[in-house]
């Protein structure tokens, strides 16, 4: 049997503020296959996107491994793991994290730039997706003459324009109307889980776990505890 594209092994995170520990993440363990289609699931607070970032290694757990296609992420270093998020990973972060100096159609191109593709094929592939996300009469418009909504298609074309094997998406649709919602998902899984990808996203829509591979529900009861 080959691995699983990404194996979570016993995964715990804490946060330290001051002299207060909170257990947000505790021994969670999953096995996510290629094509499959992930949904998390928790209230607010519970830990869906401190999970998502501990996924797309921005984040290290306190215990625990992640394996990437067999490979233990966190034994890597820094420098290897910057290329291993260039490659294979694709985000669309709850509060978008656009560029906001550059326009729409610069910041879906940027990951193909610092893969140094050639700026005009990266320029042409940023048009085409911002088209698919009904954006293409905002190609030159910044982040902060953007809608929120708007922002977040954008994001979600910067997550998809690499290509990458595993796109992670933190509420993805949370600011759209339901048919522009309907719309940007179906983007999502056919981009990824139709061509055998993994695509993982943080909800609050129950219709749309329903149509999951598989649901991981982060729970809200807490350890919290004072450092002696
Ligand atoms: N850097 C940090 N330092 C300390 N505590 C943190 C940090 N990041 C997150 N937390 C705490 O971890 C908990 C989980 O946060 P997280 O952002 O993962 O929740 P969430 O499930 O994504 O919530 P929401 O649905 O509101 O986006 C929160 O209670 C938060 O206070
Ligand atoms: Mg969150």
């Amino acid at each position: 049997m080959s691995d699983p594209t990404i194996s979570v092994q016993s995964l715990c995170k804490k946060f330290v503020t001051g002299d207060t520990e909170v257990e947000v993440l505790r021994d969670i363990s999953t096995d996510i296959e290629s094509g499959h289609f992930v949904c998390v699931l928790g209230a607010s607070g519970a830990g869906k996107t401190t999970l998502l970032h501990i996924l797309g290694t921005l984040l290290r757990p306190t215990s625990g491994k992640i394996f990437y296609n067999g490979r233990d992420v966190f034994k890597s270093s820094e420098r290897e793991l910057i290329g291993l998020r260039n490659r294979l990973i694709g985000f669309v972060f709850q509060f978008h994290h656009l560029l906001p100096e550059f326009s729409a159609q610069e910041n879906v191109a940027m990951p193909l730039l610092i893969r140094r593709t050639a700026p005009d094929e990266a320029l042409r592939k940023a048009d085409s997706l911002l088209e698919r996300v009904g954006l293409g009469h905002r190609l030159r418009h910044r982040p902060c003459e953007l809608s929120f909504g708007e922002q977040q298609r954008v994001a979600v074309a910067r997550a998809l324009v690499g290509d990458p094997d595993v796109i992670l998406a933190d509420e993805p649709t949370g600011n759209l109307d339901q048919e522009t919602g309907r719309q940007i998902f179906s983007l999502l899984t056919e981009m990824t889980v139709s061509r055998g990808k993994v695509l993982v996203v943080v909800t609050h829509n129950l219709e749309l776990a329903s149509s999951a591979d598989q649901v991981l529900k982060i729970g809200t009861e807490r350890h919290v505890s004072a450092q002696p």
